[in-house]
């Protein structure tokens, strides 16, 4: 399997502080609560330095695609109590959680891989249980979209970054049946965290 975040893992989280401070981490906080009682499954999260302060919270799975940023992850977050996976995220029978964390990484993706995924995590929620997603959204400022636009670039240079644009997350989760609960705005409305679940109607 290719490691597309080879190159970049070591300095990822550096080059994202640098940029962006510490929002991003921030933004990937909001909404937790309770984090011991509950079981997670955190789906791309990287080389995990962000999750670093709360680790010993955590507890449940951590799928990564790329083997540089899940060898970094395992070091990180050695005091957690997650298992490490390598790969595409693969449901388990009966295996379920009360959270799935999806930060910066649907951005990744195309269509139609966030809608198969959005799909599979149902089958793989706890009745009560969410999708706590974190990701860039449309810049509103030229500032912001020019930064977009240098960065997408440099990920399509070197990380074998897919897309040219950011999805559209709100019609996709919607047209898999899920219903957003909760959002917070970050960097002008960029980045947005939110929490959604699976519609009822
Ligand atoms: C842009 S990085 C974000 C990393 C981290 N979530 C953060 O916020 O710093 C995207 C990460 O998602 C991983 N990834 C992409 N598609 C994935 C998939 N289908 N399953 C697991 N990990 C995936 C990549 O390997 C990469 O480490």
């Amino acid at each position: 399997m290719k490691d597309s975040y080879g190159f970049i893992a070591p300095f990822y989280n550096r080059l994202a502080k640098l940029v962006f401070g510490n929002q991003l981490a921030v933004a990937k906080r909001s909404f937790i609560s309770r984090l011991g009682e509950k079981k997670v499954l955190i789906i791309g999260g990287g080389d995990g330095k962000d999750y670093q302060n709360y680790q010993e919270n955590l507890l449940g799975d951590y799928w990564e695609l790329s083997q540089s940023m899940l060898v970094l992850s395992k070091k990180n977050l050695h005091r957690s109590s997650l298992n490490f996976h390598l790969g595409n995220f693969r449901q388990k029978e009966n295996h379920t959680f009360d959270e799935i964390w999806l930060h910066f990484v649907l951005d990744t993706m195309f269509d139609s891989e966030i809608m198969e995924l959005l799909d599979q995590l149902k089958r793989s929620l706890n009745q009560e249980g969410r999708i706590f997603f974190v990701d860039f959204f449309q810049p509103t400022t030229l500032k912001n979209k020019m930064l977009q636009f240098f960065m997408i670039s440099f990920f399509r240079m070197v990380a074998q970054h897919k897309r040219k644009n950011i999805p559209e997350y709100e019609e996709l989760f919607k047209r898999c049946l899920w219903e957003k609960e909760k959002e917070q705005i970050f960097l002008k409305g960029w980045v947005k965290a939110q929490v959604w679940k699976i519609s009822e109607g």
